[in-house]
């Protein structure tokens, strides 16, 4: 087999085997495929597309690079989720919690930001001590005995995707269907959960920017699914506007206690709809009844408490969380009505403090951030504070970092 053929043949818009794609790919994860044509490979791939017979042996190819866990062997109502990344998205620390409260085993493997959109795993390394790095064998005890556990991604669980997706985020080949399905399908198979929620994700802070390349994506990832005997549903929820109102690692932390306490916001509601959805699919419960209970273990408080038990079992000191000390308000320059809440813009703002990395060795700054203090169709008069800014490190504003906010 030759590698010019075959970027030839895509390059064309033809099929390509699995026994072509195997080579491929498998030969860049053996290191005998360069950079340069693995990434003329996947542009051809984005532009062309693939089709669901190819993007089905794209999977098995990913899922068969490392290993595979079928955890339904060893626990009953195995559930998993899978966000394509937002901005202030802290929905894992909440629905893990609810998860293991109304009985289902949730074994979450996360992974951490990069860009703007922000990772599981370093918000809770925001909480001091907490451990991402757990054994293998901690990882499946802690969800069998509490019911959620967190573990940042291992290098076994599908390195091939690994691999593809650190060049897909540098050659401008992250937004093919196809490859965004086999990606994440093939992490959630490999995972070994029977009932996998994906919450796509529309919109400026999200890689998917439109509905229609949302639904296809939509359709893709059930067919793997069900190619595989696993019960797939989707939510494709809108990212134009941040998810919550915090942005920022430990502000988020702090977030998500406020809505397992009861807060209600965009990102409590979306928390019950993923939660419902799992406990439905997993225990074939009607989807208003699994609603009921969802909201029940956040007013009876069994999901707080189940977080409380969750960070102590992976060592978070969870008193010890700081978020930072120098606080700036930003305050209206007009009145009117909040016409927008840019999550790009939000996003990039937090940035700029530190939030995120830009850079893979990049340090990132877990107490800064921004605390919005309005919504979309607030009124708001000038002068009043429509944000605060936690900050360590000295910046230079400028009128355009705030732009993320309409006001009319
Ligand atoms: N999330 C993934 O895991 N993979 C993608 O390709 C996109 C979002």
């Amino acid at each position: 087999m030759n590698i010019l053929d075959i970027i030839t043949k895509k390059k064309n818009g033809k099929n390509l085997s699995y026994d072509e794609l195997k080579f491929v790919f498998n030969g860049y994860l053996n290191k005998e495929i360069p950079d340069y044509q693995m990434s003329a490979l996947l542009m051809a791939i984005t532009i062309n597309g693939m089709s669901m017979s190819e993007t089905l042996s794209l999977t098995d190819i990913f899922i068969r690079s490392g290993e595979v866990y079928d955890l339904t062997k060893v626990m009953d109502y195995v559930v998993d989720k899978h966000s394509t990344g937002g901005v202030g998205d802290s929905t894992t620390l909440i629905i893990g919690p609810m998860c293991a409260s109304l009985g289902l085993h949730l074994a979450k493997m996360s992974g951490r930001g990069l860009g703007l959109t922000g990772g599981t795993i370093d918000k809770v390394e925001s909480i001091p001590g907490f451990n991402v790095n757990i054994t293998e064998e901690e990882f499946f005890t802690q969800v069998n005995n509490l019911g959620f556990a967190l573990s940042s991604q291992t290098a076994n669980l599908v390195p091939l995707d690994k691999a593809i997706y650190a060049l897909r985020d540098v050659t401008g080949t992250t937004e093919s269907i196809p490859l965004i399905a086999s990606s994440i399908m093939s992490k959630k198979i490999a995972a070994g959960a029977d009932n996998i929620l994906i919450d796509i994700k529309v919109g400026s802070g999200a890689l998917i920017k439109n509905y229609a390349d949302a639904e296809k994506l939509s359709e893709w990832l059930i067919s793997i699914g069900e190619a595989y005997k696993r019960n797939v549903r989707t939510i494709i929820s809108d990212m134009d506007t941040p998810l919550s109102y915090a942005i920022g690692n430990s502000l988020e932390v702090c977030e998500a206690i406020n809505v397992l306490h009861g807060k209600r916001c965009p990102l409590y509601t979306s928390c019950i709809e993923i939660v419902a959805n799992l406990l439905s699919m997993a225990k074939n419960m009607d989807i208003s009844e699994a609603e009921v209970r969802a909201e029940q273990v956040i007013k009876n408080g069994e999901a707080l408490k189940k977080f409380y038990e969750f960070v102590s079992a992976q060592n978070g000191r969870l008193k010890e969380l700081e978020v930072a000390k120098t606080i700036v308000p930003v305050r209206a320059n007009r009145g009117g009505i909040i016409t927008k809440i840019d999550a790009l813009g939000a996003a990039k703002l937090a940035a700029k403090l530190g939030a995120s990395k830009m850079h893979l060795d990049d340090e990132i700054d877990y107490t800064v951030g921004l605390m919005l203090n309005v919504k979309v169709g607030d009124t708001i008069n000038k002068d009043d504070v429509i944000l605060n800014i936690y900050m360590n490190k000295p910046v230079q504003f400028s009128q355009k970092d705030f732009d993320f906010i309409g006001i009319e």
